[in-house]
């Protein structure tokens, strides 16, 4: 299993993976945030590559052949909330901003399922996961204003859909998770910012707060698993009711 992000939901999913027995191989391009989750993985492998261009995430595919003798199962976490770049409300967004949103988070999707797909369909199965956001569907104006980023979610699970479409007949299963706000280091403003948590008590009716990692990784374990044999398009809501509170 090749999964990409070495932190927040990425490491969670490493974890219970490697607990049930899976060989994991984990890339990010941040070097330490692989050595550290290596570190407290004995039987982890894995290398720090960017995903946005070609070379790192034809890399990213080839060591996890090379390490696992194999590639049946694609997780795509990794990913960027742009506003250091200059995302945000549209007027106010910067064409920097919106490509580095849509390179970090759309584009190493689409280059690391282009890769992913050599193997897959030469053996005639493969499972991938694709990681969206309710943003992309269920904005919060107030709160969350980051319209390249909603863009580049939506274009994920476009892509998730029409990739399902295209290859199910050739035994590879193809489906997103949208998370509504988890607690890890990319949401630490809004975890801190007393307004949001407030917000999130209505948002997130199922338990009024940030979702766990933990929350979004039982979810893709399901849909890598053969428990999800029937199931492939779909894009699983992780978000405490995000999109139906109200
Ligand atoms: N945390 C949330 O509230 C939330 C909500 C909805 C969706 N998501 C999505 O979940 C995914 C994981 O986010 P997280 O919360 O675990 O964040 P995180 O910041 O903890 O982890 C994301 C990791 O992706 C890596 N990364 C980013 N761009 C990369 C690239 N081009 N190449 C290689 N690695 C790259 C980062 O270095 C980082 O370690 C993201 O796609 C994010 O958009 C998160």
């Amino acid at each position: 299993m090749l999964v990409t992000g070495a932190s927040g939901i990425g490491a969670a999913v490493a974890r219970r993976c490697l607990d049930e027995g899976a060989r994991v191989f984990v890339v990010d391009r941040d070097d330490e945030r692989v050595a550290d989750l290596r570190g407290e993985l004995p039987g982890l492998s894995g290398l720090a590559a960017d995903l946005a261009g070609e070379v790192g995430a034809e890399a990213a595919v080839t060591g996890a052949v090379g390490a696992l003798g194999g590639l049946d199962v694609l997780v795509n976490v990794a990913g960027l909330s742009g506003r250091r770049f200059g995302d945000g409300p549209v007027h106010e967004a910067t064409a920097a901003g919106w490509d580095a949103v849509m390179d970090n988070n759309a584009r190493s999707t689409f280059l690391m399922c282009r890769f992913a797909l050599g193997p897959m369909l030469r053996q005639r199965r493969g499972a991938i996961v694709n990681t969206g956001s309710v943003l992309a569907y269920a904005p919060a104006a107030a709160h969350f204003a980051t319209h390249a980023y909603a863009a580049s979610k939506g274009a994920i699970h476009a892509l998730t859909k029409s990739m399902a479409a295209a290859y199910a007949r050739d035994g590879v299963r193809v489906n997103a998770v949208a998370p509504g706000l988890i607690a890890t280091p990319m949401s630490e403003r809004a975890q801190g910012d007393p307004e949001i948590l407030a917000y999130l008590r209505e948002r997130q009716p199922l338990t009024g707060a940030p979702g766990a990692p933990e929350d979004v990784a039982a979810a893709i374990v399901y849909l890598v698993s053969d428990e999800a044999r029937f199931v492939t398009g779909s894009v699983l809501e992780v978000a405490g009711g995000w999109s139906v509170a109200g």
